[in-house]
C-alpha cells in the first residue's frame, strides 16, 4: 500500500469514506483557483471534507505524522494560485464548516465557521440588523479565505479591509492543536498579536476554522455616482481633493471607458456616462437621505472644479445595481484575454504616476494594459493580456505574449516598489507572486517571514510553496 493509500484509509476513518474524494471528476475543481494561467494548476492526490473543527485537527495531525502536504481550500475564488495543492499533496475543503457559531447583537459580533460563503454571511449579519462592510467582489468566497488573504474590495476607502473586522480566530496549528486567538473583546495588550499574524497568511501558518467578526450598524442610505472626465489622469487627480474635503466616500473606483466597453458587451448594458474617456464611480453612504445628499452636493463642487464633465446620481436601486454590476464584472469580461490580473497598491499620491507609467508601457510594447481599480486606496488592477483589446473586443493572441507578460510584470512591480507600494494589495501572493515577493522584499523582511513559517510549520506541510519558499 502506498503512503497516500494509507493516508486515504486513515482519513476515511476520521471523516467517513464519503468525505474523502479521489475520483478525477470530484477533485479536478481543487486543482486550480480563478487565476487565469494554467501553469500553476496541480491535481491533489485526494480531497478531504471534515465535518467539524475536531475532524479538521485530526486530519492535520494525520498529515503531520505522515508528512503529507495539506492545502486548505475555501471558495476557490482566489486570483493568485494560493489554494492550489502542492505536488502529491491533499486538499482540505472547509465547505462543510459553514454554520453560525454565535450571533451576539449586544457585542456587535458574529462568530462563524470558516467555510461560510460571504453571501450567507451578509445574510446572517443583515438579519442581526448589523453590517459587515468589506466586499471583496465575489460573494462565493468563503470568510476563512477572505481572512487568509486579507481581502479588500471597493469599500475599503471608508471601512478598511477584512482585517479591521476580525477580532477572533480559531486556527488549527501544524501539529493539529487548536488555538483560539483574540475573542469578542475590542482591546488586547496581552502578548504577541498572533491574530494579525494569521490574517493574510494564506493557509501557510495554520488552518482557520472559525472567525469572530466585529460588526457595525448599517448605513441607512447609500447612493452611487458616476463622474466622467476627459481622461483618467484628470479623474485620478480629483481623488485627493475629495478626501481632503472630509467627504469620506465608501468607495472611489476609477475606470476608463475603453475598458468598461468589455463589460458593456458582456452584460449588454451601458455605462451611464458617454462623455469623456474615464469615470470615477463613487458610493456615498450615511444615516439618512439628507446626510448623503449633502455629501453629494459638496462632492459636486469639488469634481466640477476638478474638470468633471458631469455628475450622474443613480436614482433608484436598480440603476445603482446596474452600475455596480458593470464595475464588478470587469474582471470577468476581460478574463478570456487575461494572462494575469495585478493588484498593486501604491500610496494614494502615487497612483496617477503609476497609471501614467502603465500607459507608457502600452506605447513601449504596443500592447493593451486595461487598468481600473480602487482609486482612493491606491489599489490598481492592470490586466496583462495575451492579445489586443479594441473597442471592448478581445482580439487574437499577440506573437511573443509570454515574454511580453514577464517583462510587463517585472516593470510594473518595480514601479510599484519604487513608489513605496506593494505587489499585492488585496489578492495575496500565493504561487503566482511568490518569486516576486522574494525579489522585491528587503532581506530582513524576507528572513522574518521565513523564520515565522519555520517556527509555526517546521515540517512545511501547510500549503507549502505559497508566499515564501522555505
Ligand atoms: C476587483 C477585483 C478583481 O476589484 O479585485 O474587481
Ligand atoms: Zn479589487
Amino acid at each position: 500500500m502506498s503512503n497516500i493509500e494509507k493516508w486515504i484509509e486513515r482519513a476515511e476513518s476520521i471523516v467517513g469514506s464519503g468525505n474523502v474524494l479521489t475520483a478525477f471528476e470530484d477533485i479536478e475543481f481543487f486543482s486550480h483557483d480563478e487565476y487565469a494561467m494554467e501553469e500553476f494548476a496541480c491535481m491533489p492526490a485526494a480531497a478531504v471534507r471534515p465535518g467539524s473543527e475536531e475532524e479538521t485537527a485530526a486530519i492535520v495531525r494525520l498529515c503531520a505524522e505522515m508528512k503529507i502536504p495539506l492545502t486548505a481550500r475555501g471558495g476557490g475564488t482566489g486570483l493568485s494560485a494560493g489554494c492550489v495543492p502542492a505536488a502529491r499533496g491533499v486538499v482540505l475543503s472547509l465547505n462543510r464548516l459553514n454554520g453560525v457559531v454565535d450571533a451576539d447583537p449586544d457585542n456587535h459580533t458574529i462568530t462563524v465557521q470558516a467555510g461560510m460563503a460571504l453571501h450567507d454571511l451578509y445574510q446572517h449579519v443583515k438579519e442581526m440588523n448589523l453590517f459587515f462592510p468589506p466586499h471583496p467582489g465575489d460573494e462565493g468566497a468563503f470568510i476563512g479565505g477572505a481572512v487568509a488573504a486579507n481581502a479588500g474590495g471597493a469599500r475599503a476607502v471608508k471601512y478598511g479591509t477584512v482585517k479591521r473586522y476580525v477580532i477572533g480566530l480559531q486556527v488549527v496549528l501544524a501539529d493539529g492543536r487548536i488555538a483560539n486567538l483574540g475573542g469578542k473583546f475590542i482591546k488586547s495588550s496581552s502578548g504577541y498579536n498572533l491574530l494579525d499574524l494569521m490574517i493574510g497568511s494564506e493557509g501557510t501558518l495554520g488552518i482557520i476554522t472559525g472567525v469572530t467578526i466585529s460588526l457595525l450598524p448599517p448605513p441607512g442610505v447609500s447612493k452611487t455616482l458616476v463622474v466622467p472626465f476627459a481622461d483618467v489622469a484628470e479623474a485620478i487627480s480629483v481623488v485627493p481633493k475629495i478626501l481632503k474635503a472630509d467627504i469620506m466616500p465608501c468607495a472611489v473606483e476609477f475606470l476608463e471607458h475603453s475598458v468598461i466597453r468589455c463589460a458593456e458587451r458582456l452584460l449588454d448594458r451601458s455605462w451611464p456616462a458617454r462623455d469623456g474617456a474615464a469615470s470615477l464611480m463613487l458610493i456615498l453612504d450615511g444615516r439618512n437621505e439628507d446626510e448623503v445628499l449633502g455629501q453629494a452636493e459638496d462632492l459636486a463642487a469639488i469634481v466640477e472644479a476638478g474638470g468633471a464633465l458631469d455628475m450622474l446620481l443613480a436614482e433608484d436601486d436598480s440603476r445603482q445595481a446596474d452600475i455596480l454590476e458593470l464595475r464588478s464584472m470587469l474582471y470577468e469580461a476581460l478574463r478570456p484575454g487575461t494572462v494575469e490580473l495585478f493588484d498593486i497598491c501604491v500610496p494614494r499620491s502615487e497612483i496617477a504616476g503609476h497609471i501614467g507609467f502603465i500607459h507608457e508601457l502600452e506605447v513601449r510594447y504596443g500592447i493593451s494594459l486595461p487598468t481600473y481599480g480602487h482609486a482612493a486606496d491606491g489599489n490598481v488592477h492592470t490586466h496583462s493580456l495575451r492579445c489586443r483589446l479594441d473597442d471592448g473586443i478581445i482580439g487574437g493572441d499577440l506573437p511573443g505574449w509570454q515574454e511580453m507578460h514577464e517583462q510587463v510584470r517585472q516593470d510594473l512591480f518595480a514601479d510599484a516598489v519604487a513608489r513605496g507600494g506593494v505587489i499585492s494589495g488585496e489578492h495575496g501572493i500565493g504561487l503566482a507572486k511568490r518569486d516576486y515577493l522574494k525579489a522585491m522584499s528587503p532581506a530582513a523582511n524576507l528572513d522574518l517571514m521565513i523564520a515565522v513559517k519555520k517556527a509555526l510549520d517546521p515540517d512545511n506541510i501547510l500549503n507549502p510553496g505559497k508566499v515564501v519558499l522555505v
